[in-house]
């Protein structure tokens, strides 16, 4: 049994998308054990609980400084000992501490084709401003295992998602949700709990 703990910091869709496909069993052997957001008032915690999902809040503003966060962070996670934690819309830097204590542990999604429109500065809906105002026919999303990079680990799976006349950066981001986020994420949860996937020389494998 995979035991997952997903990160979050506002809507939370992807958190239900997760929630909803392990209740369907669309995701197997897989128990999500605990929700973290950095935000109080995310829309995901609600979830959590309604999902009978144990949900803590951790924010850097309560601490002293970013490195007194991290560590707590990390420990709050060592506490927990998930196979696997995943971020789900989680909009705070993984520190080096957690990579490496959970090394090949930890996926993110992010809102567009890696290697465009991420890294410092993109996410949420900055990532599909950004796409319209460079004006691309073809977007998506892509499921990757975190590192101390941003948004430069391992790729485990992407989806493309057409760009339309006339999208704004709203409409695009419902599109890439639907068509590519909320499937690609339980996919990439379920092939590592059913091991399905392996890295080599530094890339994502099907066994
Ligand atoms: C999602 O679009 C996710 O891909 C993005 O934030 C949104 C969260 O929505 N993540 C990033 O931009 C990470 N760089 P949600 O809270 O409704 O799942």
């Amino acid at each position: 049994m995979l035991n997952v703990v997903v990160c979050v910091s506002g809507g939370g869709t992807n958190l239900q998308a997760i929630l909803d496909a392990v209740r369907d069993g669309k995701i197997t052997n897989t128990k999500i054990i605990g929700v973290v957001s950095n935000n109080p008032t995310a829309k995901a915690l609600e979830r959590a609980e309604k999902a009978g999902v144990p949900g803590i809040c951790m924010s850097p503003k309560e601490y002293p400084d970013r490195a007194a966060f991290n560590h707590a962070f990390t420990e709050k996670m060592k506490e927990w000992n998930p196979d696997l934690i995943v971020l789900a819309g989680f909009l705070v830097k993984i520190p080096e501490e957690m990579t490496s204590a959970f090394s090949g542990r930890i996926i993110n999604i992010h809102p567009s084709l890696i290697p465009s429109f991420c890294g410092v500065g993109f996410y949420g809906l900055k990532v599909h401003e950004e796409a319209l105002r460079r004006g691309v026919k073809v977007t998506g999303a892509t499921v990757h295992f975190v590192n101390d990079g941003m948004d430069e680990g391992p790729i485990i799976a992407q989806k493309a998602v057409l760009v339309q006349d006339n999208d704004t950066p709203e409409v695009l981001q419902r599109r890439v949700m639907e068509q590519a986020e909320w499937l690609l994420l339980p996919q990439a949860i379920d092939d590592i709990a059913n091991d399905r996937i392996e890295i080599v020389n530094g890339q994502v494998r099907r066994k």
